[in-house]
């Protein structure tokens, strides 16, 4: 298990070569059996108003937002990098708005979406950081709304699944479904 010295910040304003390479790769496959098989199984009527949270280059955005012809989606995409691809990526949609900034500076109102998918990214965000993001996010979701999260759990990469039922937990979230990989990912829905 990793503590707060041991985490490894990760630089997305900067990918290296072989980060983007495989992200168009698996962009260009349409999400390549990792991506769209866990995106297809969120159960959605295709109004929803839904967050994607650290959407990266998009490729589970794109998969999403396929899904709610009568939504909209919203990606908040921290990096500069990532967001560009984004753009590109989801650009031509009319029901998308891309968000280059960290949760805390986005002003967005209580109670806003139906659902919100945290897809790989909890791991990536700073030990002593995720409990503002986790309280953050439970504050911007609808009282019946669902949060879709999905993290490797690996010792090497990702983060124990403990910490994540407590992580929401604490604000009071409660888990309604769940599926673990032992040592390798931890899929959770919580209400
Ligand atoms: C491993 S990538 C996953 C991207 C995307 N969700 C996917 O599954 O393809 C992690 C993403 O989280 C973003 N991220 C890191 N810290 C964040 C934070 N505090 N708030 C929101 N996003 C963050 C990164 O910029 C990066 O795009």
């Amino acid at each position: 298990m990793k503590n707060s010295k041991e985490f490894k910040e990760i630089d997305f304003d900067r990918p290296s070569f072989l980060f983007k390479l495989s992200d168009s790769l698996v962009y260009m496959l349409g999400g390549a059996g990792f991506y769209n098989k866990y995106i297809e199984s969120i159960s959605l009527l295709g109004s929803e108003n839904i967050l994607d949270f650290g959407s990266g280059g998009g490729i589970a955005s794109k998969i999403l937002i396929k899904r709610i012809p009568d939504g909209h989606l919203t990606c908040l995409e921290p990096s500069t990098c990532w967001i560009k691809r984004l753009r590109k990526r989801l650009g031509t949609f009319k029901n998308v708005t891309f968000l280059n900034t960290y949760i805390d500076n986005a002003n967005i109102h209580d109670n806003t979406f139906d659902v919100i998918l945290i897809h790989h990214v909890l791991h990536d965000i700073h030990p002593e950081k995720r409990h503002k993001v986790v309280k953050q996010l439970s504050r911007i979701l609808r009282p019946d709304g669902r949060i879709y999260v999905r993290e490797p759990i690996k010792k090497s990469h990702g983060m124990p699944y403990e910490e994540i039922r407590q992580l929401f937990k604490d604000v009071d979230k409660k888990e309604i479904d769940f599926s673990i990989k032992t040592n390798k990912e931890y899929t959770g829905i919580y209400s």
